[in-house]
């Protein structure tokens, strides 16, 4: 049976921090070997906001390098940068001319985003879950592996594949998004009641991929908790809970063995053990993002494959498109 396909997309706005890995990355490495997968630095998304070009520059490659260092193979995934295969923008365009506009005022993350830049929000930023739609539908993909916070766009593509569908006939496979059962959300440290996020005011918020041990200690023993004592999986509690949360899906052990063996132990200790679990989890993948970034011209040239191989999908889904659409 031939294997099902998987797109996922990561932005470059800022530094992965540890709700990408456990979200997201951590996930497309484990399942790469099931399925046909892409996955897309989408550079088009970051620039929706306002982005220094020469730090955009660094950031890609930066997100491109963590996602080998994470395990993610050229062998068994296309991993490229979205810029590198036009049809993106030309199949989000073709999508914008069925998108009803009051779908796209539905969406949180824009209702969101917007409320602090007001008039002076972008169209791009406006338009960005029609880019994502695009992203997914020019790979026929079946599966979006996701955070929680991506499920909405997801289900809007497939509110356009399905109108689209309806209008031209059955162009594109309408896909499902993926989002793991635990670690959909990874919380802020400073604020557990935010998710975890890039482009958090507050760095001591998020642990960051590339983070030294140190920063690392620092970040965790800072960790907003609470005025109880006992520790316990609570959602009412949404510090230690995290925290908690953070140490099972780094250690795989059950709720109930990691309550028992933190039942005689203070938060300064969980703490302390959480931070050195992260450290540990991120040794491996700091060592391999170092050793590939380090050889000159590697990452480059994986790169560059991972979109002559994405283009060339691509361009066939567009003839199809297009035809379809009367274009052609
Ligand atoms: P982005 O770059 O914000 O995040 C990348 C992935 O990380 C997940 N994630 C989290 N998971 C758990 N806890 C968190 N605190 C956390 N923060 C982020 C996200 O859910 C995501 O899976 N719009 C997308 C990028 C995109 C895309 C696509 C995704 C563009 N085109 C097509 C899928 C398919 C985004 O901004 O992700």
């Amino acid at each position: 049976m031939e294997k099902k396909t998987v797109f996922s997309g990561i932005q470059a706005s800022g530094s992965l921090h540890l709700g990408n890995y456990l979200g997201a990355i951590r996930n497309w490495a484990a399942m790469q070997y099931d399925y046909n997968n892409y996955f897309c630095v989408v550079d088009l998304h970051t620039i929706t906001v306002l982005q220094d070009p020469a730090t955009l520059r660094a950031k890609i490659r930066e997100v491109a390098g963590l996602l080998f260092a994470a395990g993610i193979e050229a062998e068994n995934s296309v991993v490229f940068i979205q810029s590198d295969v036009k049809a993106h923008s030309e199949l989000a365009w073709l999508l914008n001319c069925i998108t009803p506009m009051g779908w796209l005022h539905r969406m949180t993350q824009f209702k969101e985003k917007s409320e602090k830049q007001k008039e002076e929000v972008s169209v791009g930023l406006f338009d960005y879950p029609v880019l994502q739609a695009a992203d997914i539908l020019l790979y026929d993909t079946h599966m979006v592996p996701v955070g929680e916070d991506q499920k909405q766009h997801v289900e809007l593509c497939r509110d356009i594949a399905q109108r689209f569908n309806y209008r031209y006939g059955g162009v594109f496979v309408l896909p499902e998004p993926h989002i793991p059962p635990v670690g959909g959300r990874v919380m802020g440290l400073a604020n557990p009641e935010k998710k975890m996020s890039k482009s958090e005011e507050k760095e001591e918020d998020s642990i960051y991929l590339l983070d030294t041990p140190d920063q690392i200690r620092k970040k965790v023993k800072k960790a907003t908790t609470d005025s109880l004592r006992d520790i316990s999986f609570d959602e009412n509690r949404p510090g230690i809970n995290n925290l908690l949360t953070i140490y099972q899906l780094l250690t795989d052990k059950n709720r109930q063995k990691i309550e028992e063996y933190f039942s005689d132990k203070t938060y300064k200790i969980l703490k302390e053990e959480v931070a050195e679990v992260v450290i540990e989890s991120l040794r491996p993948l700091q060592e391999r993002y170092h050793e590939l970034t380090g050889e000159a011209g590697y990452l480059d040239g994986m790169l560059e494959r991972g979109a002559e191989k994405a283009g060339a999908r691509a361009e066939k889904k567009m003839g199809q498109v297009s035809e379809s659409m009367g274009l052609k």
